[in-house]
């Protein structure tokens, strides 16, 4: 497969078109973002921590029954996956309170989540990704009712097989972020999953394993990371 022109440079990965119109190449980088782009830093090895740690969570999900974008790891940071048809918006879940969660409502930090907690952000970096609901998707037709359906039923699926391949781990899934695209008229879990979209914590001391060491500057983020792919067994070189 011949890797062609960048079509999307985001602020972690990149996609590239490939000489095959139903694919694309989809590049880890190493720079890491918080705070909408306003804080950016290169940190070493983190690409091809997060592509290989993506394509292992990718591969349990698919064998668990939820359709992803994966279909197989082509380098260190790239791997080559199908060309969905984005639908613009993010899908929350969360099973423990923390984050933009506690400063928008009268949560305490911490405290577990009964039944988990399931929002929409839309994507748009230019108004901070507003939290929208199922009623905005259906207006401005984001998303057919069918698709928003589909999107919640694959988030909490997701959930109930992450939640316990961490914890089997020694990991609390706090919380994650899920992007879903069209392929072939079905709803399939599009971009990544990874310590950079998800909240990880140690189940016993409650340590950061996730983003959040980078956005609070605890330092030791990729360590982090790598700790995170060495407990799940993903193997990394
Ligand atoms: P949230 O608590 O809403 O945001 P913040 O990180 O600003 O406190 O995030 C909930 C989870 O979803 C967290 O694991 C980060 C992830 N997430 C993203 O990766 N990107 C996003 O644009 C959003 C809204 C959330």
């Amino acid at each position: 497969m011949e890797k062609k022109a960048e079509l999307i440079k985001g602020k972690a990965k990149s996609i590239y078109e490939t000489d095959d119109p139903g694919f694309l190449i989809m590049e880890f980088r190493n720079d890491t973002s918080a705070f909408d782009g306003g804080k950016i830093e290169q940190l070493d090895r983190k690409g091809m921590v997060n592509n290989k740690f993506n394509n292992f969570i990718m591969q349990k999900l698919e064998a668990a029954g939820v359709p992803t974008q994966l279909d197989s790891l082509l380098s260190d940071t790239e791997s080559v996956v199908k060309n969905l048809d984005m639908i613009p918006v993010e899908c929350v879940i969360r099973n423990v309170a923390t984050g933009s969660l506690c400063k928008r409502l009268p949560v305490e930090d911490g405290i577990d989540l009964v039944p988990p907690t399931f929002e929409f952000f839309l994507k748009d970096d230019a108004l901070h990704d507003p939290m929208i609901n199922d009623y905005h998707i259906r207006t401005f037709g984001w998303a057919s009712d069918e698709e928003v359906a589909a999107m919640k039923v694959l988030t909490f699926k997701v959930n109930d097989v992450l939640k316990k391949l961490f914890a089997d781990a020694g990991m609390i899934l706090v919380d994650y972020k899920l992007e879903f695209g069209r392929y072939k008229g079905e709803v399939v879990l599009g971009d990544e999953f990874s310590p950079d979209g998800c909240r990880l914590w140690d189940a016993e001391t409650r340590a950061k394993l996730d983003k959040d060491r980078f956005r609070q500057g605890l330092g030791g983020v990729v360590e982090a990371y790598e700790e995170v792919a060495h407990r799940l067994g993903v193997q990394l070189n």
